[in-house]
């Protein structure tokens, strides 16, 4: 049986209305009529015409693709560079028995041309190192990682990084005043992915009503399953960061990690988080920034392996709102900074 919504959070991103029918498998806005799909209670509220690009391509390309399949194991081994040891070792290990392959796939290719024995072997290894060759002409960041992941982790490790403000302290700093609100609060996390960080970065903490947004089917259905088993309640939505379905002015905080960077306009993401963030609600977003120092080899990890999809590759505070108040960039880690703001008023 129809359902009427009326007066929601959400909004139809073709016409902007409030107004939404709704069934198990289909919203369909009162306004303009037009029909969105629904699938386990999520639904798909954004107009596949009007995605920009480049977020067509990694949602294509990535994010529905192998490396999101496989997002727990893809995106800790991307990193491990930058991470301790005691954390990325098993990354490490794997890293090792990929070159040992590699080597031998190569020597056995090169015994074949250099001597009578080995033939069949030599040809079979050929045609291996062909196809890794194919696929890593596609994956261009993992054929850097190959090179680039020993001399990046010993160039960092020599030089210890310290931040003037450390990403719990930039944490606890926004955490710390919504404890204490002394009412429910309304939480968005924009491009949340496997819901990882919206989990682990102390917003559990808050007593709070989480709404969760994502392009990709395949990343959110993990982020269900991850705050299903956590028993968290959340409204997970498929949508686009630069065309949030949801009214002016709705949440108290509204985040995103490892995503606005990347997006076809990060600064009219900005502008969609500020616009859905109540009159005083707070803006915490984090993805990748250099230091000021890098080494040569630091600076082609960050380029060419960890920013390599990106369109930016720092905080575009120039580009921000001018309803955006108290903005403070903090460097929190060599390749990471986290940006908070305040929307004006409230
Ligand atoms: C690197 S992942 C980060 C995921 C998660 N926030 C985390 O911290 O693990 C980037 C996420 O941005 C999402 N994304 C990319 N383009 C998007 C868009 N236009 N709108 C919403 N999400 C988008 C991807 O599907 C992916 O889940």
């Amino acid at each position: 049986m129809p359902t009427e919504l009326k007066a929601s959070k959400y909004r139809c991103p073709k016409c902007g209305s409030g107004d939404f029918a709704i069934t198990t498998t289909r919203w369909t806005c009162g306004s303009c009529g037009q029909a969105y799909a629904c699938s386990a209670g999520i639904p798909k509220l954004f107009l596949d015409e009007t995605l920009g690009a480049q977020d067509r391509k990694l949602r294509d390309t990535l994010y529905d693709g192998l490396f999101g399949r496989l997002y727990q194991v893809t995106m800790p081994a991307i990193v491990m560079p930058v991470r301790p040891l005691s954390m990325s070792w098993p990354y490490w290990s794997a890293f090792a028995v990929v070159w040992v392959v590699l080597l031998g796939l190569v020597a056995a290719v090169v015994r074949a041309a250099t001597s009578p024995h080995g033939l069949v072997l030599g040809m079979i290894s050929l045609a291996v190192l062909v196809l890794i060759a194919l696929f890593l002409a596609k994956q261009r960041y993992l054929l850097h990682l190959l090179w680039v992941a020993v001399p990046a982790w010993l160039s960092l490790a020599r030089r210890p990084f310290s931040p003037a403000e450390s990403f719990p302290q930039v944490h606890e700093r926004v955490l710390a005043p919504l404890r204490a609100a002394g009412r429910r609060l309304q939480v968005l996390d924009v491009s949340t992915g496997s819901c990882n960080s919206l989990y682990r970065h102390g917003w559990m903490s808050l007593d709070a009503d989480y709404t969760a947004i994502d392009l990709s089917e395949t990343m959110l259905k993990q982020g269900s399953d991850m705050m299903s088993d956590a028993g968290v309640p959340v409204d997970l939505v498929l949508g686009d960061a630069m065309a949030l379905p949801f009214q002016d002015g709705q949440f108290d905080v509204v985040t995103s990690y490892g995503a606005v960077n990347g997006l076809t306009d990060p600064p009219k993401a900005i502008a969609e988080m500020a616009r859905v963030a109540k009159p005083g609600g707070v803006l915490l977003f984090l993805d990748e920034q250099m230091y000021s120092d890098p080494t040569p080899v630091e600076r082609a990890y960050f380029m060419r392996v960890l920013s390599a999809h990106n369109v930016i590759h720092r905080c575009p505070v120039e580009a921000f709102p001018p309803e955006l108040t108290d903005v403070r960039v903090s460097q929190v880690y060599q390749f990471y900074y986290i940006c908070t703001a305040r929307k004006a008023g409230g």
